[in-house]
């Protein structure tokens, strides 16, 4: 049957999801699939059932997309979606609710605060400061593609770059900064592929340094010991599953310099365009993006 293609949408990573969703949309045509593309910021979701689509791929990123609104949306069509269902797309698409699922079962993120618009009081800031060490990142609680998030040396940076976050969500993480080397693990059908390490001469692996910088450097296999890499890629399962994610996605780590993972996030609906992580990692692995791309669809026949 025919099979819908979502990209594109209102979210900040518009751009990204149309670069996503074009490529997985060329994937599946050349694995035979009757695939469209079908962008909710231009019609209604109703239109899937006109149209006479039986399954759809989310190739969107971010808000609207990736948080769980829309797989509740397509599951009362009854129409069959790739990747995570309602809860899992919510808590991996908050960042603060997911460290906070992460602490109390004991699994390994960086310490943190948490600034609220409606109660934020610039004054902390020093305090916070003090509190998490000299070096911070900010993040909207619910954004992807590094949007929004800033790394900041002082009370008066982290003041501005909170109230700059405040732009994209009423809730921010303040995170104390890991010092070393940053990991991604990808999933798919409950299985690690092979980790990947990534480095930058910018300021940390930003917006740029993912989409348009050519000085990001990506390892992939990652150079990791045997051991740690298979510990690592349990440890991506276990914090996936601890957030209620499924069937394919992503989980990013720092590494300090005594060699200690700290969970940074995890993501349901990770890029898929030609600088993405995670058909790196299947590559590596023996798979086609092709393949990769049928993978992701069968996902939501489970
Ligand atoms: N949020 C972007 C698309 C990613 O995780 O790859
Ligand atoms: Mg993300």
């Amino acid at each position: 049957g025919k099979v819908a293609v979502m990209l594109g949408g209102s979210s900040a990573e518009r751009e990204v999801s149309l670069n996503s969703g074009k490529a997985v949309l060329c994937g599946l045509l050349e694995m035979g699939v009757d695939a469209h593309v079908f962008d909710p910021a231009e019609q209604p979701l109703t239109q899937l059932l006109a149209e006479k689509f039986e399954r759809v791929v989310i190739m969107l990123h971010g808000r609207g997309g990736e948080d769980g609104s829309l797989q509740g949306a397509l599951q009362q069509l009854n129409l069959p979606y790739s990747g995570s269902g309602v809860l899992g797309s919510a808590l991996c698409m908050d960042k603060i609710r997911s460290k906070q699922v992460w602490q109390s079962l004991g699994l390994p993120t960086a310490i943190y605060k948490i600034a609220d618009k409606r109660s934020f009081d610039a004054g902390s800031c020093k305090a916070i400061m003090a509190e998490l060490g000299n070096e911070v990142m900010v993040k909207p609680a619910q954004e992807g593609s590094s949007i929004g998030m800033a790394k900041v040396n002082s009370a008066l940076q982290l003041e501005i770059a909170i109230q700059d976050a405040f732009k994209y969500d009423d809730k921010v993480l303040i995170e104390q900064f890991v010092h070393g080397s940053e990991y991604t693990v990808s999933i798919l059908n409950g299985k690690a592929l092979p980790s990947i390490s990534m480095s930058t001469p910018r300021v940390f692996y930003d917006y740029a340094a993912k989409y348009q910088a050519d000085s990001t450097v990506y390892s992939c296999p990652s150079g990791l010991p045997d051991a740690l890499e298979i510990m690592l890629g349990e440890l991506a399962l276990d914090a996936f599953d601890a957030l209620a994610g499924s069937g394919w996605g992503r989980v990013d780590f720092m590494q300090d310099k005594l060699g200690r993972f700290y969970l940074l996030e995890a993501n349901t609906v990770p890029g898929m365009t030609e600088k993405s992580l995670l058909p790196m990692a299947a590559k590596e692995a023996g798979l086609s993006f092709a393949e990769l791309s049928l993978s992701v669809l069968a996902t939501a026949d489970v």
